[in-house]
């Protein structure tokens, strides 16, 4: 592999900047109309009437739709929907009754010639409700709470349940903290949003900014009645899903009906307000966090219990799960409550559990470190685990202790002195602080077809999508050390549900996934040329056996004598063939990918790895965060002046992305630590923080220099590449990093994100 791990541009770069990638709600349609969904002002109730006639009667109006009049869809039954690969967010189809669930809920839709026309008149919409009071209140409303499911994402949702207390009663050092996180909303640049095309009665094109066109094509072709390869979802290009994009939610079908019932195209963008209200978060957490340590510093029990609240669906954040998988401690103890409040769905956020988890484990070991007057990173390293703590199995490749080598190297953690207050610049506190980034190595079922053209054009085929991680430049890079064919002639072709299947992109998941498909099927269509060679009396390599032949530069050749022979185009031409293909679906190494559509191989022939070491071993990814924090104690302002990451993540696919993605999640994980919350009226159970203007996220002067380092070394059980996924694991870590940063400089222990001058002050 030579193309690969190279830290080439990206190959969509050009058509970002130039403005020629096209995103979903670009593609617009001749008699194409413009919907405008209406919320509802209540969060909980009924809706008693609706008056359309202002609304209808406005300017340029073509339709107006609520439940009284909408169509009706297929009733969801879950897991019927879940075996034929679609998903929804929310338990919850648009305009189907008159029953409201959460503020800001879609209850109507207006139709016009233009988006101005369809957005006056549905402020003209008349809407009774009998309102009921909202459930918002955490604390009142977890007895009354649902009980979690065994798993969430896959993993063990309920671990041990009371086995900690008599360990916590012995232990001579222990640790016992409440840590809160805040509810965030994702807020990628682009909105959601759709254009509905219907071809004919039978058969649907949907642009939608979606992370998973084969969901989206499942999901919708189950709620309108139609078959599967009558509906084409495409996705070429995504403004940022960070996983509020990976499952349909409520306006997809809403557009859908709405260019059903009018009989034209339909364009449904969403306002950055209902991305506050209508395509998820990620909860606020409670989380107790208690640790018991002997007298040499060795964890003897970890108890994590964590509550949050969901609506309308199962998923709730998950924030014990990097606590399954760090440290070694004879009894850990892991569990969730759930309460049901009136807010919309949570849903997957960058590292979903980790994110908010990390920030409260890595905080209570800092504070045990602390105590036991141990250095944080040498606290880790005595407590550091090789086997997964509850499947007992090996990690397949980890490499934790050189994450935190190299980090306090690179990072100058030398420097730090145990006791805070010790480092000052005027009336500036510095401080340095640590905490450990783990995230699931997850891997699903894919399927790639690649096509090569007499001219040596090569396409790669698969139904990915690029969410701005780079998807698009290491396929290419993949095929082009399967078939020793540069990258510049290598296209991918993705983001389309008429290709060959993959699973939507989330997890972390799309390199492991799908790179080994293009891995295989690209050395099964090399084979295929080289059968062709070696059979031809008019080729230099006929009758050559296969072990001595090499390949590059669009030929095999001898490898003893590479004067001897034959390029890929001339095999072809001798052939016949003006293109050649070969299609591959590999089987997960890991176990299912959390969420992941089964995603069958649908041409043959498939080539299916050994998977037996799913069995074996445990798939997961580690690294180190560092920060350096300069306080304000007078204005209780906090500054991280700069940020250190150490990212053991497997095979690093393409140098350059892969850093950006860590360099996003840092930021991200910044934001979490300092500045994101959505804050909601306790009377009306509405969100206050509506624009990018009160919910604020790093902006460039709030981010410092950030340095990534990657320990690079392949991960021999994951896949023949040996790349587990980037895109998550940077956020996780940060928050607790910065915190403990925190408490270094000033001597205060923040527990409560995000940690704005108020709490420090
Ligand atoms: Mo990611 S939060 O699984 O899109």
């Amino acid at each position: 592999m030579t193309v690969i791990g190279k830290p080439i541009a990206r190959v969509d770069g050009r058509l970002k900047v130039t403005g020629a990638a096209k995103y979903a709600a670009e593609f617009n349609q001749s008699q194409m109309a413009y919907a405008y969904p209406v919320r509802s002002t209540i969060a909980r109730g009924t809706i008693t009437g609706i008056d359309h006639s202002a609304a209808s009667s406005s300017p340029g109006v073509i339709a107006v739709l609520s439940h009284l009049n909408a169509p009706r869809l297929k009733a969801v039954n879950p897991q019927e929907l879940g075996r034929a690969g679609g998903r929804l967010a929310e338990n919850l189809v648009a305009l189907q009754d008159n029953k409201v669930h959460y503020f800001g809920q879609f209850v109507a839709c207006v139709v016009a010639e233009t988006y101005e026309q369809a957005r006056a008149a549905a402020a003209l919409l008349k809407i009774a409700y009998a309102a009921e009071k909202p459930a918002l209140d955490l604390a009142s409303e977890l007895p009354k709470g649902i009980k979690p499911e065994k798993t969430v994402l896959a993993e063990e949702a309920q671990v041990n349940v009371g086995k900690a207390a008599p360990l916590l009663a012995a232990a001579p050092f222990k640790v016992e903290r409440t840590y809160t996180t805040s509810m965030e909303n994702h807020h990628p640049m682009e909105p959601h949003g759709c254009v509905a095309v219907w071809e004919a009665a039978d058969k649907l094109t949907l642009y939608d900014a979606t992370q998973g066109v084969m969901v989206d094509r499942a999901t919708t072709a189950y709620l309108f009645g139609l078959k599967p390869e009558n509906v084409r979802v495409l996705s070429p290009f995504l403004g940022g899903g960070f996983g509020c994009k990976g499952l349909p939610w409520t306006y997809m079908p809403l557009a859908v009906m709405t260019a059903q019932t009018i009989k034209r195209p339909v364009k449904l963008v969403i306002t950055r307000q209902m991305m506050q209200t209508n395509v998820g978060r990620r909860t606020a957490t409670v989380q107790k966090v208690a640790l018991g340590a002997s007298r040499d510093g060795k964890l003897a029990v970890i108890r994590h219990h964590s509550d949050s609240y969901n609506n309308l669906t199962q998923f709730f954040e998950p924030s014990g799960l990097a606590t399954e998988v760090l440290y070694n401690a004879p009894v850990r103890e892991i569990t969730y409550k759930v309460a049901k409040l009136n807010v919309g769905a949570p849903t997957y956020m960058r590292a979903p559990g980790e994110a908010s988890g990390t920030f409260a484990l890595e905080s209570a070991m800092d504070e045990m470190a602390y105590e036991m007057k141990i250095d944080p990173i040498e606290f880790r390293i005595l407590n550091h685990t090789a086997v997964d703590p509850l499947t007992k199995h090996p990690f397949s490749s980890e490499y934790l202790r050189e994450c935190y080598r190299t980090g306090a190297d690179k990072f100058g953690w030398g420097q730090r002195k145990m006791q805070p207050r010790q480092a000052r610049d005027g009336r500036h506190l510095i401080g340095y602080g640590m905490a450990t980034a783990t995230y699931p190595g997850y891997r699903s079922s894919a399927t790639a077809r690649i096509q090569i053209m007499i001219n040596g054009d090569v396409r790669v085929m698969s139904a990915t999508q690029d969410i701005g991680t780079g998807t698009y430049t290491i396929l290419a890079q993949t095929a082009a050390d399967a078939l020793g064919i540069s990258v510049e002639r290598i296209t991918a072709q993705i983001a389309a549900s008429i290709l060959p299947p993959a699973p939507f992109a989330a997890g972390s998941m799309t390199v492991a996934s799908v790179n080994p498909a293009v891995l295989a099927a690209g050395e099964m269509l090399r084979a295929d040329l080289m059968k062709l060679a070696v059979a031809d009396a008019k080729s230099k390599l006929n009758g050559r056996r296969a072990e001595e032949i090499g390949f590059a530069d669009a030929k095999f050749f001898v490898k003893s004598d590479t004067s001897i022979s034959d390029s890929y185009a001339d095999i072809m031409r001798r052939n016949s063939k003006v293109m050649m293909e070969a299609c591959a679906t590999t089987m997960p190494a890991s176990g299912p990918g959390f969420g992941a559509p089964g995603a069958p191989c649908v041409t043959a022939p498939a080539a299916s790895e050994e998977n037996s070491d799913a069995k074996k071993y445990s798939f997961h990814s580690f690294g180190a965060q560092f920060a350096e924090v300069w306080v304000d104690e007078d204005l209780g302002t906090i500054r991280v002046k700069r940020f250190t990451s150490v990212q053991d993540v497997g095979r690093i696919m393409n140098e350059k992305t892969a850093r950006s993605q860590i360099i996003g999640g840092v930021i991200f994980g910044l934001g979490q630590a300092l500045m994101e919350e959505t804050i909601y009226d306790r009377r009306w159970a509405n969100p206050v923080t509506r624009t990018l203007g009160d919910y604020h996220v790093p902006a460039n002067l709030d981010v410092p220099p950030v340095d990534v380092y990657f320990i690079g070394k392949p991960d021999p059980h994951i896949s023949p590449i040996g790349a587990r996924g980037v895109g998550e694991i940077g956020i996780t870590g940060v928050a607790a990093a910065i915190a403990n940063a925190v408490f270094n400089a000033t001597g205060k222990r923040l527990r409560d994100l995000p940690l704005t001058p108020d709490k420090l002050i």
